[in-house]
């Protein structure tokens, strides 16, 4: 079976953007691959989160990953900072990642734009740690988004230096899958394209009833049509776009004839829109409660993952360090 790994950086809750661009996928490669899905705790140290953030935003990310549908039967949940093997792949890595095209990424240039005053090593040298996390277990896929690309590229790029500088075929060159080819785009609701945290527009899962509903009928619409089946412009067809992913065909096809006869009234969409979107919501918001309530339990499903990470990446590791030429004790 073909070997996925996906990382996660803890900043936060999960929205619906989050659920249907990647949870989603994830839900259903676990039933298809041997998928390595890990909370990537230690790339958030990189802006210098505070302890008490860092134990909360993991478990957090655990619990809803948990809520989704996420089965610690079929694939294998993670933090990253439980599996240490991958340091020592990452201190392999930077031995033959050179300076100029660490410096040279743009999400580097990004950061270090954004945050001046702490432009330090490990930002620098994500990218490797993003390999290193990807090599251990040898994964052929790596489900990320399109911003990730660069450091796919990157990954690949360590994969094949490695493997040539000791003439061995020991990593897989990771092939990335793009979840922004096939995932849905949940809109934003606020006139922008997309759903994101650094957009402020963001439904999470673990919003209340009351929460979603005043925000999805706080979104913005127009005047209404005025001439019958008229193209719709970008912020009604957000909306639509929003049904198609959380109502029913029917409802669907039932506001578009609104809308194409020009009758329609946003406020009864939205009304729908909104009670659709806690039907859907509603369910997980509870169980995220159930998992997050159970601690005991989040940090027995994370113990046995790492050790299932764990067994992997020794085996990987064992055979880098004969490579290298490092002897065995
Ligand atoms: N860099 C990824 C992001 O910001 C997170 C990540 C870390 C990751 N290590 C990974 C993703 C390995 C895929 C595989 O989204």
């Amino acid at each position: 079976m073909e070997t996925v790994v996906s990382g996660i950086r803890p900043t936060g809750n999960l929205h619906l953007g989050n659920y249907f661009g990647a949870v989603k996928s994830f839900l259903q490669m676990q039933n298809e691959y041997n998928c390595y899905f890990f909370i990537a705790d230690w790339h958030s140290l990189t802006t210098h989160p505070k302890p008490a953030d860092i134990v909360k935003s993991a478990r957090t990310i655990l619990a809803e990953y948990l809520a989704c549908g996420i089965d610690p039967e079929k694939a294998t949940i993670y933090i990253q900072s439980d599996v240490k093997e991958v340091l020592e792949l990452y201190l392999y890595l930077n031995m033959n990642a050179y300076l100029g095209e660490l410096e040279r990424t743009t999400s580097f240039k990004d950061k270090a734009r954004k945050q001046p005053d702490n432009v330090n090593a490990g930002l620098l040298t994500y990218p490797t740690l993003m390999a290193a996390d990807i090599l251990m277990h040898k994964a052929v896929k790596v489900p990320v988004g399109k911003d990730q690309e660069q450091n796919m590229e990157m990954a690949r790029k360590f994969a094949r230096r490695f493997n040539t500088m000791y003439g061995t075929e020991i990593f897989p060159e990771p092939a990335s899958f793009s979840l922004s080819d096939k995932a849905v785009k949940v809109p934003g609701l606020d006139g922008s394209g997309k759903m994101g945290k650094s957009e402020g527009n963001c439904i999470y899962l673990m919003d209340d009833a009351e929460t979603v509903r005043k925000k999805v009928m706080k979104a913005v619409t127009d005047a209404g049509p005025t001439t019958p089946n008229s193209e719709k412009p970008e912020v009604i067809q957000n909306l639509f776009t929003f049904l198609d992913i959380v109502s029913t065909k029917d409802t669907y096809d039932y506001f578009n004839e609104k809308y194409n006869d020009c009758s329609i009234r946003y406020g009864d969409l939205k009304k729908q829109l909104a009670a659709d979107v806690v039907a859907f919501t509603e369910p997980i918001r509870e169980r995220i409660l159930e998992f997050s309530s159970d601690t005991q339990l989040l940090d027995k499903i994370a113990k046995t993952g790492a050790e299932k990470s764990s067994e992997s990446a020794a085996k990987t590791l064992k055979e880098v360090r004969q490579i290298i030429g490092f002897r065995e004790i």
